[in-house]
């Protein structure tokens, strides 16, 4: 854990807010454009439904999600210094998504940028938004997470189809009141060993857009679930039982677990490690399914607006994405709870 007599000001997360398409896309649906059934999308995922942006792009979902948080903290746009987007669905490679928004917000103070780390998006942005506001550079740091993941995903492959959704949600981190609370520990990695197994190989600078990449649909998801879901259900547990414990956390201290939503299965398996009661999991992938950078704040916004976090709650994020990429951040909560 880090310095506990910090002087500095931690960062605490001040206000949260999400924003879903209102278009959603059945498993009954998708039994209709692929060869699947409900039964085996929902007993090997846990998703039932997810949420499809018809018009518009990334930086729709991102900025709805904002204006819902500064709505909820009752403060303006000009007041943001800074608007991190985690994403892998940019409007366009360039420029960065992070000034369509601040145009479209009309943050007129703000600088930004996006940070690209797939599923893992939101917890990396969280990371470098908390540690602008600890250097004491900013006061008002909003990490926000949105992805369209359906205009990369290719409809006709049941492998991946499946398990795709549209959604962006945000988080305001500002000084907290009280040092005991905040963004308290985190642990990241990376290992670009693992590219090979999920990625979307056209585009880029390596394979950039022709008919040849097209017509080979590198424009689209490629991913080798199985392999993928070895070592994520590995990765995800073992960095949330290693954030526990240099922590000093047992069980009984935390409150929630807020895991990336890409697979129930792998979700329990984390829960399971952390010999976690499922009352204390965050889930709400039969609704969503995998909205890659937005899941865990979708998570989070949801939980606070239905009035089950407490200020001094212990929640550990935990996420595990394409790069690949993961970790884990320890949070005490530091929002009154509305329904109080
Ligand atoms: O968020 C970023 C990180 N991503 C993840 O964490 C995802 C990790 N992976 C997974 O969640 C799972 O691997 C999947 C949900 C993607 C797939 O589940 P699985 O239990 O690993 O299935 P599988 O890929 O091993 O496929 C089992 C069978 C195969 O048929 P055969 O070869 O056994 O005849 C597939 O062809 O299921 C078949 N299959 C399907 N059947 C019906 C694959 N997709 C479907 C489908 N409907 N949609």
């Amino acid at each position: 854990m880090k310095d506990q007599n910090l002087t500095r000001k931690r960062a605490a997360i001040t206000a949260v807010g999400h924003y879903v398409p209102d278009k959603i896309l059945t498993n009954a649906e998708l039994e209709k454009m692929v060869n699947t059934t409900d039964e085996w999308i929902t007993t090997r995922t846990g998703i039932r439904e997810r949420r499809i942006l018809e018009h518009g792009a990334t930086s729709d979902l991102g900025a709805k999600a904002i204006q819902a948080a500064l709505k909820n903290r009752g403060i303006g746009p000009e007041e943001i210094d800074v608007i991190i987007v985690a994403t892998v669905t940019p409007d366009m490679l360039f420029p960065p998504t992070a000034c369509v928004i601040q145009e479209k917000i009309g943050a007129k103070n703000a600088w930004g940028f996006d940070l690209s780390a797939a599923c893992s998006g939101f917890i990396y942005a969280l990371v470098v938004g908390s540690q602008l506001i600890e250097a004491g550079v900013h006061k008002k740091v909003i990490v926000v997470g949105a992805d369209k993941m359906s205009s990369i995903t290719d409809y006709t492959d049941r492998n991946t189809c499946i398990l795709f959704g549209d959604a962006g949600a945000a988080v305001l981190l500002e000084p907290s009141e009280d040092n005991s609370m905040g963004v308290l520990d985190f642990r990241l990695y990376c290992d670009g060993s693992g590219r090979e197994h999920l990625h979307m190989k056209g585009g880029g600078s390596l394979n950039p857009p022709t008919h040849e990449t097209v017509d080979k649909k590198w424009h689209y998801i490629y991913q080798d679930g199985k392999a993928v879901f070895k070592v994520a259900v590995i990765g995800m547990a073992d960095v949330s039982a290693e954030i526990m414990e240099r922590n000093n956390l047992k069980s009984e201290d935390i409150a929630y677990l807020v895991p990336h939503q890409a697979n129930l299965r792998i979700i329990d398996a984390c829960r399971s490690r952390m010999d976690l009661d499922p009352s204390k999991v965050m889930i709400n992938i039969e609704k969503y399914g995998n909205t890659t950078a937005a899941t865990i704040p979708l998570c989070i916004s949801e939980w606070w607006q239905a009035g089950k976090l407490q200020k001094g709650h212990n929640i550990i994020l935990s996420s595990f994405g394409a790069g690949y990429t993961w970790g884990a951040i320890y949070v005490k909560w530091s929002m009154n709870n509305p329904k109080n």
